[in-house]
């Protein structure tokens, strides 16, 4: 052994200490963005079956969940609205009374300095549960983009200060960009789902939303699982059509696309923890099977040193906590 030499490794890792002096990846809250779900109706606070401790939210309700968010320092949530009634356009996704809208008005008059995201999309409000509109079962394109521009200035009027376009429609970062610029908004963001992967970890979130496609699938808008260089001319064609910052979805399966989207790019990177990661760590810590803030804290971490800037997830305001206790 005397005349071996090797690097001692350990030597950095030998206390609590020394470890958090070289440890290269930090989760802060101020990454966060928390999703919460609104609905029509009073005295609604119902948890969803498949993701505990997420609830649907009715409005005269939703100012405790937005308070717990707010005081725990958390900088940003998301909206997404379940409506009453449905049609064969999503009418009430753009409609100046729509359940998002009125949402993101009543958050933004009790809370001015929380940012709230907008998702854009249609299939919530629509009543074949498709992202865009329906001719002969084909999902059009074109015609799409004017109602999820439309989508995105009224949101916006209602006070969004970003708008995050989730459909995967070809062109819609561009339309809605000119709609928000035609309209006076040259100053809102879009955060845009660049990267959209047609993925079984969604299946929580449409129980949550009620927007599963009545037929068929979302395949010939959302990406295969299995292509990394189109997930790049996604990305590039998001840029190009103004983008202000690319959001990879999911994340955990994805955390390659992530890396090479953020060294490919330079914008900012936003990594979608989605319902199906979330409901498979709660699940298993129901069990008493694995350690939930842990594992929540590594898999956060893995996003985070994988290039994400910002990460959008439902464990947003335990992370804040746990962050807490371990100070
Ligand atoms: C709307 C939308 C979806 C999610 C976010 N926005 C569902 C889908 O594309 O089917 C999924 C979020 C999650 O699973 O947490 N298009």
């Amino acid at each position: 052994m005397k005349d071996v030499t090797f690097r001692r490794h350990r030597r950095l890792r030998q206390s609590n200490t020394i470890r958090s002096m070289v440890r290269e990846t930090h989760i802060h809250k101020e990454d966060l963005i928390y999703p919460i779900f609104v609905v029509e109706g009073t005295n609604v606070k119902k948890e969803v079956p498949s993701m505990p401790n997420v609830f649907h939210w009715s409005l005269d309700l939703v100012d405790q969940e937005v308070e717990e968010v707010v005081s725990l320092g958390i900088p940003a949530i998301i909206v997404f609205g379940v409506p009453n009634s449905k049609d064969d356009v999503g009418s009430s996704a753009y409609h100046d009374h729509g359940i998002v809208q009125k949402a993101i008005r009543q958050i933004k008059e009790n809370h001015p300095d929380l940012t709230v995201i907008a998702d854009t999309c249609l299939c919530q409000f629509t009543d074949h549960g498709h992202c865009g509109v329906i001719e002969d079962g084909k999902v059009l394109n074109d015609p799409t983009l004017d109602l999820l521009a439309k989508t995105a200035v009224s949101q916006v009027e209602a006070g969004a200060d970003i708008i995050a376009p989730s459909n995967m429609m070809d062109g819609f970062v561009a339309a809605i960009r000119h709609g928000l610029d035609e309209a006076g908004y040259v100053d809102v963001p879009i955060m845009s789902y660049a990267v959209k992967f047609s993925s079984a970890f969604y299946g929580p979130f449409r129980d949550a939303a009620h927007s599963s496609p009545k037929f068929g699938d979302r395949k010939t808008y959302q990406m295969d699982p299995a292509n990394r260089l189109e997930a790049l001319r996604e990305a590039r064609s998001d840029m190009e059509e103004g983008a202000d910052f690319l959001i990879v979805k999911p994340a955990l399966s994805y955390l390659d696309i992530i890396r090479e989207v953020k060294d490919f790019s330079g914008f900012p990177i936003v990594a979608y923890n989605v319902s199906g990661e979330y409901s498979m760590v709660k699940a298993a810590s129901q069990n008493g099977w694995i350690n939930e803030k842990e594992i929540v804290l590594e898999k956060l971490l893995s996003m985070k040193r994988a290039g994400a800037d910002l990460i959008l997830t439902y464990h947003a305001k335990d992370v804040v906590k746990w962050l807490l206790e371990d100070k």
